[in-house]
């Protein structure tokens, strides 16, 4: 069999390394691998953007299985090419990929059939915005609609924060084309929980819940990043919960979204807040989290391959059921100096041998890649995500973060504090 992974990060890494424990024997190719995933598979000269090229030479080389790991190339239609070319794919159509590439879109489906979501309005024109986030009372969330690469989104104290946030947002072009429609919404409180979810586009199949750290700094301080590292699985998310979500959010999106006539086929990542009054969205992604994935994937005792084969051929998950390993896992994330700001590249990394041959430590690499004489260097903001498995997230994270120390580049920063919601809570029990 022969897989090709769209994507080049964290992500694309932790499924690499999953498809090769399900399938030994089979090719894998990736577009444009970084520093870590050459032992796994071929790299392929072409960009995860470069659709067409990518469906010719998937057709070309006889590909049974396109994997796409990020959202853009998943807005821009690449699952729609594929199809077209009757290669099966795993990731959703265009149309369905909405559900992450406009907000709008996402947050009207939600009110429409009833998925618990907080209230709001969408905006194109800046004075209604005004008007409307001078009369609500509590504090606000500013959204741009579009793709923004998680940084789009204010979450506003007052409403002079929320008016100068539109204005940046809708005027001043902070985000582009992305923030020519806003959504305004209501300011949740609670606890974030990821859900990722199998979906053949009627039944659901989810996967253990994990929890990301987005801020750069320790508790939570400081600006947002792509993610700075995760763990699972949530001791918040107990079966009953994940019963409730799984009846009162997963299915029901689902539903609509066949409903609506984009069914979605892929996986679907549902952001949670779990607030006073259960279990609401924040937002939906059409793909796999990142570093959530760097942490689901290694407890995955079952095979991915199979379900993921299942829905790419147009198959039903009817029956499927998951294994998990009873153990927990924890990720850091490696940043390059200056992250989420400008950083350089091309810093040399040393990677301990050791670490390379543990069976409990996995180093998955994003921003990597290896230089002309074959030595590791850094290659973007996010450069490792260092994967502990243990018995509990605080041994799991205790490890990872002894794997990170270990891990020298200069401007090397990463937080040390990853789970510290779950450990306090383990404390908390002890
Ligand atoms: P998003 O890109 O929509 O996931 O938003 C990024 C982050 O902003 C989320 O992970 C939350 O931490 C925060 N956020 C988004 N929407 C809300 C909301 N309605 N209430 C509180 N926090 C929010
Ligand atoms: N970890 C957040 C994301 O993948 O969007």
């Amino acid at each position: 069999m022969k897989i090709l992974v769209v994507g080049n990060g964290g992500r694309e890494h932790a499924l690499l390394w999953k498809l090769r424990r399900d399938a030994p024997g089979a090719e894998l190719f990736i577009t444009r691998g970084n520093g870590g995933t050459d032992a796994l598979a071929t790299s392929i000269p072409l960009d995860a953007g470069e659709l067409q090229s990518l469906a010719g030479w998937a057709e070309q080389n006889q590909i049974d299985l396109t994997i796409v790991g990020p959202e853009a190339p998943l807005a821009e239609g690449i699952a729609d090419h594929f199809g077209n070319h009757r290669l099966p794919v795993f990731g959703p159509s265009k149309q369905a990929a909405r559900i992450e590439s406009s907000k709008a879109f996402a947050k009207g489906l939600m009110a429409r059939h009833g998925i618990p979501t907080a209230a709001f309005q969408v905006f194109t024109a800046l004075p209604e915005a005004e008007d409307y986030v001078r009369s609500v009372a509590g504090p606000v969330v500013v959204k741009a609609s579009g793709l923004a690469a998680g940084k789009g989104v204010v979450v506003c104290d007052d409403t002079d924060q929320a008016l100068t946030a539109l204005r940046e947002t809708m005027e001043g072009g902070a985000f582009g084309v992305a923030g020519a429609e806003v959504v305004v919404e209501e300011r949740m409180t609670g606890e974030e929980l990821s859900v990722f979810a199998l979906t053949d586009g009627q039944n659901v199949v989810p996967m253990v819940p994990a929890q990301d750290h987005k801020r750069v700094g320790e508790g939570e301080s400081g600006p947002n990043t792509g993610g700075m590292g995760a763990y699972a699985p949530v001791s918040l998310a107990t079966p009953e919960l994940m019963e409730r979500v799984e009846r009162e959010i997963l299915r029901p999106t689902v539903a609509a979204m066949a409903a609506e006539g984009c069914p979605f086929r892929g996986l679907l990542y549902a952001g949670l807040m779990l607030t006073p009054d259960g279990p609401k969205v924040v937002e939906f992604n059409c793909r796999f989290g990142d570093p959530e994935t760097q942490v689901v994937l290694p407890l995955l005792r079952s095979s991915l391959l199979d379900p993921i084969l299942e829905i790419a051929r147009g198959g039903s998950l009817a029956g499927v059921r998951l294994g998990w390993s009873a153990q927990a896992a924890a990720t850091t994330v490696l940043a390059s100096g200056g992250y989420p700001g400008d950083y350089p590249s091309g810093v040399p990394i040393h990677l301990p041998a050791e670490l390379q041959s543990s069976d409990d430590v996995i180093v998955f690499h994003a921003g990597t890649r290896r230089a002309d004489d074959g030595a590791l260097v850094t290659a973007g903001g996010r450069v490792l995500a260092v994967t502990a498995l243990a018995p509990t997230v605080a041994a799991a994270a205790e490890r990872s973060r002894a794997a990170a120390e270990s891990i020298r580049f200069e401007g090397k920063h990463f937080r040390r504090d990853i789970g510290w919601r779950e450990i306090e809570r383990a404390n908390a029990h002890a």
